[in-house]
């Protein structure tokens, strides 16, 4: 069993995320925090808990609202890949006025924001002597992990490791080398990479490989049956979960598609974490040094992998004078997409 909590910006692929957190059963989901990105804050604020509700998360699961804005630069938003509300084009998920649904914005009646939470779950989780427990897993910019980083030093004893999907090694995709997570907040993520704590990076090297291709869609949408593969067209989905997930799908399809020419489906980047924190054994990784680039006339943003370890100095520890983070390079793409199927199919038995 893993104890984990997430942290997202909902969000098509952190949708999906946020599915297999709570359907993988060797794992468990403390809480969920969010952070500016992909749309507004009220909105991402509200997706988080729609989704929870949607995909049958057990009621002591909430949503716990973060930084509305990076630590230091001007908040950014993709409209052009999630819509203007984070999840555009996404049918039968319940509206945030539902009762069920606002519910699980409160703690006990009120807001508990994201950095308590975070700490709360470490602390309810501590066990004198058992090590390191909670695995802290980011989807988006990297700003409450920052501050958590920040206020609470001392609860970092309690982080297993911070898996983050983010960054790319010498690929960007919202400016030439940076990939957007790490271009909202380069500099917290810059402080999670500091800190004396195992990280875990899943670039979009890897991410680009986990494509929703019409196979996977058709097996989604019916699985186990026969309709004809060749077909161009997709088959009905058999439950109304699998209409919002091919609704899901076939919006960021077409996003990825008007925006980067991307002709055979979406990457699912977000859903990676947590299949690598549940099964890392999909994952070829290797531990480098990474660094943000701060200052970049054209770069900035970008995580400088040392692949041919230039400086040869580097101890053991992770943080500022080690090879702080492990460094996914490639993915069992069939056992990926079968976990994933795995999860729909619990999900939908709930
Ligand atoms: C990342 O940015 C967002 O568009 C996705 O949700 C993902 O977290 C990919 O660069
Ligand atoms: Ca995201």
């Amino acid at each position: 069993m893993k104890y984990i909590w997430l942290d997202c910006d909902p969000g098509h692929d952190d949708a999906t995320a946020i599915l297999l957190a709570i359907h993988i059963p060797d794992l468990i989901l403390l809480g969920i925090s969010t952070v500016h990105g992909n749309a507004s804050a009220d909105n991402i604020i509200d997706n988080a808990a729609r989704c929870l509700y949607a995909f049958g998360a057990p009621d002591n699961v909430r949503v716990h609202p973060g930084a509305r804005k990076p630590l230091i630069r001007k908040p950014r938003h993709d409209p052009e890949i999630h819509g203007v509300d984070g999840l555009g084009g996404v049918e039968g998920l319940p509206p945030a006025d539902l009762p069920e649904v606002a519910e699980r914005l409160l703690v006990n009646g009120t807001r508990v924001r994201a950095i308590e939470g975070i700490a709360n779950a470490i602390r309810n989780t501590w066990q004198e002597g058992a090590g390191p427990q909670v695995t802290v897993i980011s989807t988006g910019p990297m700003t409450n992990i920052a501050l958590f980083i920040s206020v609470y030093p001392e609860l970092l004893a309690g982080v297993e490791q911070f898996v983050y999907m983010g960054g790319g090694v010498g690929r960007g995709n919202r400016a030439p080398s940076a990939e957007f997570n790490i271009l909202c907040d380069p500099e917290a993520a810059q402080i999670v990479l500091d800190a004396p704590v195992k990280t875990v990076m899943i670039p979009l090297n890897v991410t680009h490989t986990a494509i929703v291709t019409k196979d996977v869609q058709h097996r989604l949408l019916q699985p186990g049956s026969n309709w004809s593969r060749t077909e161009n067209t997709l088959p009905p989905a058999s439950t109304p979960l699998r209409h919002t997930l091919s609704t899901l799908v076939s919006y960021f399809a077409a996003a990825y598609k008007a925006t980067f020419g991307f002709m055979d489906g979406p990457p699912l980047h977000d859903a990676l974490t947590i299949a690598y924190v549940a099964q890392p054994d999909l994952f070829k990784c290797t531990r480098y040094r990474v660094d943000i680039e701060l200052s970049g006339a054209h770069t900035t943003g970008e995580t400088v992998v040392d692949r041919v370890n230039f400086r040869s100095n580097y101890d053991d520890s992770w943080g500022p004078s080690g090879k702080n983070c492990l460094v996914a390079e490639s993915l069992n793409v069939d056992g990926f997409f079968k976990l994933l199927l795995e999860c729909v199919t619990r999900c939908d038995a709930v």
